[in-house]
């Protein structure tokens, strides 16, 4: 439904120059090859500065690519300009952070100037509007104006405003960053629930895995312009495959070792020390009872650390920072035992023994 093939932009800096007298430039994105299937709610998470917004915009054209194509629902954007490209947008909506409502236009006209300046007449204008204002829970808010509703609410308008055109695709740009946490799971719950009613393909960029975990089926990691990393939401929060994937992992858990330990960790093992592992399992794995069976099996002690379970999606996930207490060998079959019943085993260093 969105295709985004080897796209590239670069910005030129007004009124700035190299030592060359050249004009400065910024690459924000490179080589951005992104597919998201019809009906997928997409993630793109990043830090600040890394492109997500550069790259959402360059979706619809809000900017254009430096190099490659854009294609969505089947038609390819950058080979559009002027009115064919005007057209193909009412098949795209977007929302913002900021909401960008007109605060001099009531909660109805605001959901309505896309329709008005479609040329679509009064009548079915107001056959159009009124479901939506249903749909996201402000029908009896149809003539107030933008100043007297609450971030939430604004936002509902600006999501019913966005599906006005009937579009396929659903933009969000950092959407319910400007809100509290529990604004923000309510919009979170509009939006899956537009995605399963209206079967509409959702990309939406965030900085905050809550986001990622609670909506997103599957999610892109977008770092200086690239993408580094891609997956299905579960198989990320199990087992990130980059050093930023696993960051962003860490902050969200908040499952790390002590810093004490962290300090005292050696690279190789030997007779003297023990690994210390961070172990992900999700399904069976959660309810079998490894750590006790790895006591008896492998003579080794676990002393956990830390321990944490998260449901993500229809999985549970169970994560544990843990050392494992044996000889060499001992600790080695450990892992291996860990490894053969499907959990995923990061050793995170060695400690020296104190026994
Ligand atoms: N209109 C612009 N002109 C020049 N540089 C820009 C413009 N928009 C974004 N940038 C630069 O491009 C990079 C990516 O920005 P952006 O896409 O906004 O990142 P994010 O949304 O991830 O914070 C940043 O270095 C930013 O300063
Ligand atoms: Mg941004």
């Amino acid at each position: 439904m969105i295709r985004l093939h080897n796209v590239s932009k670069t910005y030129t800096l007004k009124g700035r120059r190299d030592d060359n007298g050249s004009p400065r430039t910024i690459q924000a994105l490179k080589h951005i090859d992104f597919h998201v299937p019809a009906g997928r709610i997409h993630g793109v998470i990043g830090l600040s500065g890394a492109g997500k917004s550069t790259l959402i915009r360059c979706v619809n054209l809000l900017e254009r690519p430096t190099t490659g194509t854009v294609t969505v629902n089947g038609q390819e954007l950058t080979a559009l300009s002027g009115p064919a490209l005007n057209e193909a947008r009412h098949g795209i909506g977007m929302i913002f952070q900021h909401f960008n409502l007109l605060t001099n236009r009531t909660v109805f006209a605001n959901v309505a100037l896309p329709l008005e300046l479609m040329g679509m007449p009064r009548s079915a204008i107001r056959e159009r509007v009124t479901p939506l204002l249903e749909l996201v829970g402000l029908d009896d808010k149809a003539s107030q104006y933008p100043a007297q509703l609450s971030g939430g609410q604004k936002q509902r308008v600006a999501i019913a405003r966005a599906l006005a055109s009937r579009p396929k695709v659903l933009l969000c740009d950092e959407a319910t960053s400007a809100l509290d946490p529990q604004t923000t799971a309510s919009i979170l719950a509009l939006l899956r629930d537009i995605n399963h009613k209206l079967g509409l393909t959702i990309l939406l960029i965030t900085h905050e895995m809550e986001v990622v975990k609670s909506i997103c089926h599957r999610v892109s990691l977008i770092s200086d312009g690239e993408l580094v990393e891609e997956a299905e939401v579960g198989d990320f929060f199990t087992a990130p495959q980059t050093r930023l994937g696993r960051d962003f992992l860490n902050d969200f858990l908040k499952l790390e070792p002590p810093r004490a330990l962290i300090d005292r960790l050696e690279d190789t093992p030997s007779r003297n020390n023990h690994p210390v592992v961070r172990l992900a399992f999700s399904g069976d794995a959660v309810s079998t009872p490894l750590i006790s069976r790895l006591a008896r099996e492998c003579s080794v002690d676990v002393s956990i650390l830390q321990a944490k379970v998260e449901s993500i999606q229809e999985r549970t996930l169970g994560l544990m920072i843990a050392e494992l207490m044996g000889t060499p060998d001992k600790t080695r079959e450990a892992l291996d035992y860990l490894e053969s019943h499907d959990l995923h085993v990061e050793v995170l260093g060695h400690v020296q023994r104190n026994d």
